[in-house]
């Protein structure tokens, strides 16, 4: 059975591509990769490279961890246990989002900041619920928010809160440290020699997935069948094609890869692609923009003009220039080869992220200091359940107006939803809408969750973005244990500190405040429909 294959529809990129990868295999990219050759990305990447390439053989490598993981949950479900809460971000959560979505188990994810996402899932049955707290760093501002919101609600509840607690994360950080104290349930040190990008078949994608009930044994297999055509000097090697089309087409200034899905029965495999590319390529001004679409007929996708690369999760279909089809495993591991070989063809360094560890940073420092709200600051115009603040104007429609007329020719808008992303699900309807009426390729993302995915991108890659910033009224707040801030602070901090790194790139930023978040929504949707890009 073929794991995993790359079909370039248009005879021209494929021409070239294929000129691209003769060249690919004469430098033996792809068995250097594979042999964890940290000289392929210049001699500014060489040593971060040094430490970064261990996910070329996790297929191996990670195998250990199954009878572990195994053996966790079946003494879990003996106790009674067997309702899963990851809290991660970015690399610590986006890859078993996919992976149990794909299974068809439940996994509830915590990539938020949002109250009441977070009292949803805490009013779950807690009895039955461990949490799987992931961070290779030890230090996510949100991970260890919802770590220590987790810690007070079991014992609340007359739960021994440390049998509960599973942490995966990197040897030595402050996580393992804390939980070693703590005698938390177990502790899965993950191979530090892997960024979170990259770590969907380590520790991280694995724990979660396997706790949940996804068959993480044969995902292992699939990424091993996929690893014997990816790691190999030859025309064929699908990682190669991938990441040669996608280096000519970059270079022929197509800077966004749009996604949709051709019925690949993969769920969700965008929302994990995208924080490999954007992490991975958006710096020094340059990389690939990736855009996740609703489908095939999504606007974006089916009228992708010169400035992007419609590419299926699945065969090619309608606009799709590439399509990418296999198994789970096999494009996970199809995707790190290609986005590797993409980061020499762009002169980056694939596996830095400059600017989510400067926003990480910023986030760290409202450890300490309680963030102030901008109580102080009045929006320029309230209309409705909206209030507007960044762009003047007289109504909400036109202000959107001033705002898409900000972007420039084949430049992209960026929908960031500070949102509860259960409750408010319908915010997510502003990317179609934005993009089929402006024309321009438009990305859709949670926050904080894209924070540590695209917010690489925003920042480091291309400068022609557009930031839409929503953020909304808070009922009932959290408490973060032992920190001097709530969650709902928090978030709005997070907003805030994100919106003015943009300002300060020079670029576009309007925040959209719902005082009501479903009038303020169903007011916003309206109000777009009302703009137009000539
Ligand atoms: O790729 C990265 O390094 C980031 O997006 C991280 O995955 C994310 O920020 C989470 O970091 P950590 O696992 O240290 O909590």
């Amino acid at each position: 059975m073929i794991e995993i294959s790359v079909d370039i529809v248009d005879e021209k990129l494929s021409s070239e591509a294929a000129a691209l990868v003769e060249t690919l295999v004469h430098d033996q990219v792809a068995s250097k990769i594979t042999a964890q050759d940290a000289t392929l990305w210049g001699a500014d990447a060489e040593s971060e490279a040094a430490i970064r390439l261990g996910w070329v053989n996790l297929h191996e490598t990670s195998r250990p961890l199954l009878a572990e993981i195994d053996a966790l949950r079946a003494d879990l479900h003996a106790e009674g246990v067997d309702r899963v809460v990851l809290a991660g971000m970015g690399g610590s959560s986006l890859a078993p989002e996919v992976i149990t979505a794909t299974a068809g188990v439940p996994l509830v994810v915590l990539d938020t900041t949002d109250p009441g996402q977070v009292a949803d899932a805490l009013a779950g049955d807690l009895s039955r619920t461990v949490i799987v707290v992931s961070s290779k760093s030890g230090g996510t501002v949100e991970t260890d928010s919802h770590r220590r919101i987790f810690e007070k609600a079991f014992s609340a509840n007359g739960i021994d809160a440390a049998s509960r607690i599973v942490v995966v994360t990197d040897p030595g950080s402050p996580l393992q440290q804390l939980a070693e104290e703590a005698g938390y349930r177990k502790v899965f040190l993950a191979d530090p020699h892997i960024g979170g990008r990259y770590s969907a078949l380590t520790a991280f994608g694995l724990v979660p997935s396997g706790l949940a009930g996804a068959d993480i044994a044969t995902l292992l297999d699939e990424a091993a069948a996929a690893s014997s055509l990816l790691s190999v000097d030859e025309p064929g090697n699908p990682g190669l094609v991938l990441g040669a089309a996608l280096g000519v087409r970059h270079s022929e200034g197509a800077e966004k890869v749009v996604f949709a899905d051709n019925d690949s029965g993969i769920k969700g495999f965008p929302d994990w692609v995208e924080q490999l590319i954007a992490e991975s390529t958006g710096k020094h001004g340059t990389g690939l923009l990736p855009v996740a679409t609703e489908g095939v007929d999504a606007p974006g996708f089916a009228n992708a003009g010169q400035d992007a690369t419609a590419t299926a999760v699945g065969a090619p279909t309608g606009a799709a220039l590439i399509g990418t089809s296999g198994s789970l495993g096999g494009l996970l591991l199809l995707w790190e080869y290609a986005t590797a070989v993409a980061g020499r063809l762009l002169g980056i360094n694939p596996f830095d992220q400059p600017d989510v560890e400067a926003a990480k940073k910023a986030a760290r420092a409202l450890l300490d200091k309680p963030p102030g709200s901008d109580a102080g600051a009045a929006p320029s115009l309230v209309d409705g359940p909206v209030e507007v603040y960044g762009i003047g104007g007289g109504s909400l429609t036109e202000v959107l107006r001033s705002f898409v007329d900000s972007v420039p020719e084949f430049g992209y808008i960026s929908v960031q939803a500070y949102l509860d992303r259960l409750d408010d699900a319908s915010a997510a309807v502003l990317r179609p809408e934005l993009a089929r009426r402006t024309g321009l390729q438009t990305t859709f993302g949670w926050g904080p969750r894209f924070l540590h995915s695209t917010g690489q991108y925003h920042k480091g890659g291309h400068q022609n973005g557009a930031f839409l910033q929503i953020t909304g009224a808070v009922e009932d707040d959290l408490e973060v244990p032992g920190r001097p801030y709530t969650l709902g602070v928090l978030q709005h901090a997070q907003a805030l500190g994100d919106g003015q790194v943009l300002a300060e790139h020079g670029r576009p930023v309007l925040r959209l405040h719902l005082t009501d978040r479903a009038a303020g929504l169903a007011h916003l949707v309206k109000a777009v429909q009302e703009v137009e890009r000539p």
